[in-house]
């Protein structure tokens, strides 16, 4: 399990009365796929994301001293101004896990505001952007309480915390680009939370543009921690999480040397392995629609036709990233308009771009 004794802090003995802190924090898309964990979230394998720019969650934490600490949790839900009843196990589960580490959170009553910039329905994860919104909030409240924390502890474990949420979620407080998982080519990386990719990254990759196509906006069939589970005991699991620690190194190096060729390379071939992990695992399943390979297609031939580099890759559902450096940004949009927006449901989709992660409001 590890020791992650660093990240409890003790009950202080001054505790602030009431006050409120609103933070916003991206969503992030994986290039390497994390796919497969061990209890409590801890990756079977390394992975590196992007993180998002324009969706985000934003997060209002309101806290309001009890007189004496509780046995439970005292907290309510809003999102978009709503109580949000089916969203409070998932708090309330996160609280559980992370309460040794935030040991004051039953001195508190909490408000929790919340809101996504992107449709809740669009198939978008919210977890990675809602989780790390929370986490950042709280990590301001216990910076407030123990002021001596470095600005590196802090972002440290508000990426744990996240984690503890959301795998993902890790991957979301810092950016332009992210690490998670240790690998013995990236020092400082760690299991346990994400860090900055601690290498200069190529301009190639400055203001690198992601167009999400919102191709299915439907519940999922299948959710991601089912996903998780069933690579235990999969036939090809060891495998792929050797793949993606080699695919970590090669990613290292074309961050660095910024070769797109390379780049498109790993990421799709990223993507379509995550999927080929869900299709081969038993009970099997697709997550992708008919036109998630009809745009995958488009986006080949496109690229074969204008030695574009643009290129795809997918998250757990049937939706589309469509990946590209700044450098083509009005040619693939006209592309996008009028080839791929066809395949979206009622024509949707985000435009975003490489962003650096959670931010005090
Ligand atoms: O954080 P989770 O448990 O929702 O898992 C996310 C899994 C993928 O999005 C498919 C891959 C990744 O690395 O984000």
């Amino acid at each position: 399990m590890g020791d992650f004794s660093q990240f409890i802090t003790k009950t202080p003995s001054t505790i602030p009365d009431k006050g409120t802190f609103s933070c916003t924090s991206p969503s992030n898309i994986a290039l390497v796929k994390y796919w497969g964990k061990r209890p409590i979230q801890l990756p079977e394998n390394p992975s590196i994301s992007f993180t998002l720019d324009v969706c985000k969650t934003e997060t209002t934490l309101h806290f309001e001293k009890l007189n004496h600490p509780t046995d439970d949790f005292q907290f309510e839900l809003f999102f978009e101004g709503k109580p949000k009843p089916d969203f409070k196990p998932k708090i309330q589960s996160f609280f559980e896990r992370i309460e040794t580490y935030v040991p004051f959170l039953k001195h508190f009553k909490f408000i929790i505001e919340t809101k996504n910039t992107f449709p809740h329905s669009s198939g978008i994860a919210s977890s990675a952007s809602g989780m790390s919104a929370l986490a950042y909030c709280l990590m301001h409240l216990e910076k407030g309480i123990n002021g001596s924390m470095t600005d590196e502890e802090f972002v440290n474990k508000a990426s744990f915390l996240s984690r503890l949420g959301s795998g993902s979620a890790s991957r979301s407080v810092e950016g332009p680009i992210t690490v998670w998982g240790n690998h013995n080519e990236v020092p400082g990386s760690s299991d346990a939370y994400a860090i900055k990719f601690p290498y200069s990254i190529h301009e190639n990759f400055t203001n690198y543009q992601d167009t999400i196509l919102l191709v299915d906006k439907g519940e999922k069939q299948v959710s991601s921690s089912v996903g998780h589970d069933l690579m235990h005991g999969h036939p090809f699991a060891a495998k792929r999480f050797e793949q993606a620690n080699s695919n970590v190194s090669k990613l290292k190096n074309i961050l660095i040397s910024g070769d797109l060729d390379m780049f498109i390379e790993v990421v799709e071939s990223e993507a379509l392995t995550l999927h080929a992990m869900m299709m081969t695992s038993l009970p099997y399943f697709i997550l992708m629609k008919p036109n998630t390979l009809s745009v995958i297609h488009k986006i080949w031939e496109y690229r074969k036709d204008t030695g574009s580099k643009i290129c795809f890759t997918l998250d757990a559902g049937a939706n589309v990233h469509v990946l590209y450096p700044h450098s083509e940004k009005d040619t693939v949009m006209e592309f996008i308009k009028s080839e791929l927006v066809v395949y979206c449901q009622k024509g949707q989709y985000i435009c975003d771009k490489i962003g650096l992660g959670a931010k005090l409001l």
